[in-house]
């Protein structure tokens, strides 16, 4: 890995600013690990819930002109068995490691919370805007300034463990709702979240391609989107951002970073180049740096705030 990419989040050394998004890759230390030996500079855990779940019924996912339509249902195999996978990550690799977890209320985020703090996590990511189960579960708690306040706070609390909030970009301001968390205690925001739900239709069969109807959009066609968002957020609130959302080269890298972004997810881009993608796009960052003369990504100069 190339020295000029190491850096910090949140106080932690990581080897490059790359960050697998939650959800991405399965549940298993392999997935984890095989993302690591890509040139990932933190990984994330799938949305951990209390109990497991196996998510919706397939299609789950659906590949469009503009990137990728998901509605996976939070399949998980639950906290105890994903902190299994976990351990075994942290016995082979110092790579930090984000546990995401998913609830409906703040109880059992903070039960949720209680395991993650007893285990080898890094971090801890409260997923507060799944943008897929809403039969089940209703509008994503990211909606609500309030409620993203309550649970951050509660958990905040009782954590020792860094508290990264994601965020949906599903709602009127953003920035009210980042601000929220920050004041709730948040070290760290994730954003964004799948954008929509949006829907495809097969028309042959004459019904929706994902048997949820609808899903979340990801990959390329959301990255101008959630350069918005990043950039508002990013003038607005003080802590960092682990930026995503369409990332699959490394100029978009910079543009994220150029936004505010002090961590980039790549996601989606998985499927479109495979799991190299991240030392592709980290080599490609730094022959960024290189033509622009700067010594490393520290230098890459911001946006001007809004
Ligand atoms: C198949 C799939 C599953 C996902 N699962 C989760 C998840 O479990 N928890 C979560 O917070 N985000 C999940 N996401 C959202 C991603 O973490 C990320 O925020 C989003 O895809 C935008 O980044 P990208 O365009 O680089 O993929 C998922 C995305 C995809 C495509």
């Amino acid at each position: 890995m190339h020295k000029r990419l190491k850096t910090k989040f949140l106080g932690v050394e990581i080897k490059s600013p790359l960050v697998l998004p939650a959800g991405i890759m399965d549940m298993s230390f392999s997935g984890l690990k095989v993302c690591n030996e890509n040139g990932a500079g933190i990984v994330t855990s799938k949305s951990l819930t209390l109990e497991p779940r196996s998510g919706h019924k397939g299609p789950v996912v659906a590949e469009f002109e503009g990137g990728f339509l998901n509605a996976m249902g939070l399949c998980n195999p639950g906290i105890a068995d994903g902190l299994a996978e976990i351990k075994e990550f942290k016995e082979y690799s110092a790579t930090p490691v984000i546990v995401s977890v998913f609830a409906t209320n703040t109880d059992d985020f903070l039960k949720l919370s209680e395991y993650v703090n007893n285990s080898k996590a890094d971090f801890l990511e409260l997923n507060l805007s799944c943008p897929n189960v809403y039969d089940e579960f209703g509008i994503p708690l990211a909606s609500s300034k309030n409620k993203v306040f309550e649970i951050v706070k509660a958990v905040k609390t009782k954590s020792k463990l860094p508290i990264i909030a994601k965020l949906s970009p599903n709602v009127l301001s953003i920035t009210d709702i980042a601000v929220s968390a920050e004041n709730a205690g948040a070290d760290a925001l994730c954003m964004i979240n799948t954008v929509g739900p949006g829907m495809l239709i097969d028309t042959k069969m004459v019904k929706p391609v994902l048997f949820n109807k609808f899903g979340g959009l990801s990959g390329p066609c959301i990255k101008p989107v959630a350069l918005k968002l990043i950039y508002q957020t990013y003038s607005t609130v003080k802590i960092p951002i682990i930026g995503m959302g369409g990332v699959t080269s490394g100029n978009d890298a910079i543009e994220m970073v150029m936004a505010g972004a002090s961590a980039i997810g790549v996601g989606t881009a998985v499927y479109y180049r495979g799991i190299e993608v991240f030392d592709k796009i980290n080599k490609e960052i730094i022959d960024f740096l290189d033509e622009n003369d700067y010594t490393s990504l520290e230098n890459v100069p911001k946006l001007e705030k809004l």
